[in-house]
This record gives C-alpha cells, sequence and structure tokens, in this order.
C-alpha cells in the first residue's frame, strides 16, 4: 500500500448505516457500555487472533488468560465461551463498569461457563494471582501510563504474570491522522459512534480522545467516554518491552483490502513483519514472549 492511504480497521466492527426503523435509541435511554461494546469491540475475532498468535509464538495450550483493563469483560466472556478447556480472569479498576460487565455475564454465558470467567476489580499494577497463559492488554488501555518508567513498570508487572511459554499481547494505533486533531464518525445500528481526537501535545505525546454517540432524534451523548493517553510509537513500545525484560517482541501488521468499496482499508488480518506501512491510521498489535 502506497505511503498516505487510509488504512483503518476499527477491529471491524458492523458499519450498518442506520435504518429509519432503528431509531429507538436516544441519548437518554441508551446504555453508554453497550454503545461501546457494539462500537468498539469485536471480540470473537479477537479470540481468533489469540489463538494466531499463541500458535505462533506460545509454547502448550492457550486456556487460562487474564484481561488487564478487562472494562466490562466482554472478551473474557468470548474467550471462556470459545472452549470449555478456557478461562478467564479480568481486571479493572472501576466498580461500576465491572458490576455492568457482571450483570452481562448471565445473559452472555450460560452458568457453567461463567464459573471459568472472574472480573476482578482492582489495580493491573497491584493485582495478584498464579501465572497465566497469556496477558491481554488491548483497546490501547495501557497508553494511560505515560512515562517510559510508568510503562516499563506495567509491562515488567505484566511479564511476572505470564507462564514461561506464555505471551503477552496489546494492541496499539497510530499513523499520521492519529496526530491530528479530528473527529471521525461511523454509522452504526441505530447510532453514530464519534471518535473525537480532541487534543494532541507535540511535545509531550499526550492526547485527549473522547467517544460521543449521536441518535437518530438529533440527541447527543457528548463524551460518553474519555481517555488521557500518551501516544507511544511502535518502536518506543518494542525497546520498552525487551527492556522490561522480555526475550522477544513481535508486531502483527494488518494487510489492505485490495479492491472494492472498502479498498485501502484494513483486512482483518494480521501478519508478523519488520516492515509496516506509512498509513493515515493503523492497527497494529504486539505479542512479546517473556
Ligand atoms: C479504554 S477502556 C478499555 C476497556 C476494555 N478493555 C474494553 O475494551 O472494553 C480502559 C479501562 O481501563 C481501566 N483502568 C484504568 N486504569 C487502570 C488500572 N490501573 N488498573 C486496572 N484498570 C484500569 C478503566 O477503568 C477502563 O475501564
Amino acid at each position: 500500500m502506497a505511503s498516505g492511504t487510509s488504512k483503518r480497521s476499527e477491529k471491524k466492527k458492523n458499519k450498518k448505516n442506520p435504518k429509519p426503523n432503528q431509531s429507538w435509541r436516544t441519548a437518554e435511554t441508551a446504555d453508554r457500555h453497550e454503545l461501546y461494546e457494539l462500537s468498539v469491540q469485536n471480540v470473537e475475532g479477537e479470540v481468533e487472533l489469540v489463538q494466531q498468535f499463541f500458535s505462533d509464538l506460545g509454547e502448550g495450550v492457550c486456556s487460562r488468560i487474564r484481561e488487564d483493563f478487562c472494562g466490562t469483560g466482554q472478551f473474557s466472556a468470548a474467550w471462556a465461551k470459545s472452549d470449555p478447556s478456557r478461562s478467564a480472569v479480568g481486571v479493572d479498576l472501576d466498580a461500576e463498569v465491572l458490576e455492568w460487565g457482571r450483570g452481562k455475564l448471565e445473559e452472555r454465558l450460560d452458568e457453567e461457563t461463567q464459573n471459568r470467567v472472574e472480573l476482578l476489580e482492582g489495580d493491573v499494577l497491584q493485582v495478584t494471582g498464579n501465572p497465566v497463559d497469556a496477558v491481554l492488554a488491548t483497546n490501547f488501555s495501557y497508553y494511560l501510563f505515560k512515562t517510559r518508567s510508568e510503562l516499563k513498570n506495567y509491562f515488567m508487572t505484566a511479564r511476572k504474570h505470564i507462564r514461561p511459554g506464555g505471551i503477552f499481547i496489546m494492541d496499539a494505533y497510530g499513523g499520521s491522522e492519529s496526530f491530528e486533531e479530528q473527529e471521525e464518525e461511523r454509522d452504526l445500528d441505530g447510532f453514530i459512534y464519534v471518535w473525537d481526537q480532541n487534543h494532541y501535545n507535540p511535545i509531550t505525546g499526550d492526547v485527549i480522545n473522547h467517544i460521543h454517540f449521536r441518535f437518530p432524534d438529533g440527541t447527543e451523548m457528548n463524551k460518553a467516554f474519555t481517555y488521557e493517553w500518551r501516544l507511544w510509537t511502535l518502536p518506543e513500545l518494542q525497546e520498552l518491552l525487551l527492556e522490561a525484560g522480555f526475550r522477544s517482541v513481535n508486531v502483527y501488521w494488518e494487510g489492505t483490502i485490495e479492491e472494492g468499496d472498502e479498498e485501502g482499508e484494513g483486512d482483518g488480518e494480521f501478519k508478523q513483519t519488520r516492515v509496516g506501512e506509512a498509513c493515515q491510521g493503523w492497527i497494529a498489535y504486539l505479542v512479546a514472549q517473556p
């Protein structure tokens, strides 16, 4: 793909347009956690990616995972559901989102599967427990660590929670447009998702991003979520993972749709490579071996 083209998989959520009869959602009645899941997450796709990464780089079987910054725990639920031998522990600081997620577990999973998912309230830097086969830090949540020493400390902590032969999986985003202050809208199922790159400070690398939701009746859920992050780059992340003691770091880069309506966008297939493309927007995965 040539430099300057756009590539953005958005983790490939539904890109449906709101249909005229789908105007039941309004800012007042909608649930922000449900909208977040509908807009941002593609947990079934991510389960497949974890399997792919583990078969490439892990040893043995990947059964137990830890989902750091788990939010609603939707990935943990999908992981447990994908195979009866699998279990997950999700960790998040926010009691409110965890409570919402625990309520959802009952809807999403039968009783036996629910027993294989634990959603823990706690700080990813403090949580203890037996080492797992894989730790995941996705949806860029670890960008909240804004200095090299804070992020290295988190990577060292994550490493301690991974058994020998296990893996650490993170996603990252970037591209020329990620340094711009701009809004991007996507029409989804009866609502519009807005990714608002509200502020970027080139001196510190700090960004402030908001998620807003807009509805067919003209109402808006403004700043439904706000993230104050440092926009880390892939070379910085790879170096810090190695400094934190990981023995290897692999970058998985997304392929490109070559023709049709979505030409130039990400195709959802990630492959290990040392050469990326200078796209306007990209999402990649880093997979580190302890
Ligand atoms: C970008 S959201 C991602 C949520 C989740 N990964 C998802 O995809 O739905 C970031 C989450 O990290 C949590 N968080 C922030 N700092 C944390 C910490 N030190 N330990 C655990 N969770 C934390 C927040 O409460 C929030 O739910």
